[in-house]
């Protein structure tokens, strides 16, 4: 697969093809910070519910994958992020109890050091079918660094956003809403207020992120509100047009309440 260029405008440009791919293209120690949910391979024909239906946990045919594999795509992830990635520079990644320990124990194989293990909670969580077992109401997203880096953190602007108390590593909110989903689904997407503290906590207008598994361009609709330069790549072209619209209509997208 060949990557070329979806869409581009002053901050956002989108990059239709194969992520390992394009990391290739890019130099050594040249890239401030990569922001990414990466494929969990978790569609294994299991069962899920959807506003109180039974449906398939699949997602599509870029998230199936044996464990080995999963594995094998999460190490080769990490070696391409070590290698662009500037001294000081950092990693945010997204994951569930189902992949987020291996990215973990791959992140310190690899002499990364974990600077935070953010918890998404969910106020509005998918209830259990089950009813085997607690709901699952949480995702992780890790925030990492190179060994002997020293990572930009906007620590005032967070304990002012937070009623002038330190900030914690517990953020709240609802899972998508409406109007992030008003040019079309992704089964993954994430909310933009998650995104948007991300980017506010880390980064500055100097700075350029890289996603390069970035679905409907959430990380870059952030970013351009933010005033922050941003590359997004993914394989999926239906994903890059929710993304590129997402990117014209940038201002009219309502961001959910974060605690
Ligand atoms: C978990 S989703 C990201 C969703 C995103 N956070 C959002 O808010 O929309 C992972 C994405 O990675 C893409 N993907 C999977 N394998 C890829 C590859 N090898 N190269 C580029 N994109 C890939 C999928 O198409 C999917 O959109």
């Amino acid at each position: 697969m060949t990557t070329h260029k979806y869409f581009k405008d002053s901050f956002a440009t989108l990059i239709h093809g194969d992520a390992f791919e394009y990391l290739d293209t890019i130099a050594d120690g040249t890239v401030d910070m990569v922001v990414t949910d990466p494929p969990y391979f978790l569609s294994h024909n299991g069962i899920s519910n959807h506003a109180g239906k039974m449906v398939s946990v699949n997602k599509g045919d870029w998230d199936s994958a044996k464990a080995s594999d999963a594995e094998a795509f999460y190490d080769r992830f990490i070696v391409a992020v070590d290698r662009i990635l500037k001294p000081d520079g950092t990693l945010w990644i997204f994951g569930t109890m189902h992949n987020i320990y291996t990215i973990g124990y791959l992140l310190q194989k690899h002499h990364f050091k974990l600077l935070n293990n953010v918890t998404w909670q969910k106020s509005n969580p998918v209830p259990n079918l089950s009813c085997r077992m607690f709901t699952h109401s949480t995702e992780t997203i890790l925030w990492a660094k190179r060994e002997k880096g020293k990572q930009q953190f906007n620590y005032h602007q967070m304990k002012a956003l937070n009623g002038d108390r330190q900030m914690k590593d517990v953020w709240t909110t609802a899972s998508v809403s409406k109007s992030e989903k008003r040019f079309g689904k992704h089964p993954t997407q994430k909310p933009l207020s998650v995104l948007m503290r991300i980017l506010q906590s880390s980064s500055t207008a100097e700075m350029t992120v890289v996603d390069p598994f970035v679905g409907t361009g959430t990380t870059l609709v952030a970013a351009k509100r933010l005033g922050v330069k941003a590359i997004g790549v993914d394989s999926n072209s239906d994903y890059l047009e929710i993304a590129r619209q997402r990117l014209v209509d940038f201002e009219n997208e309502k961001i959910g309440k974060i605690k």
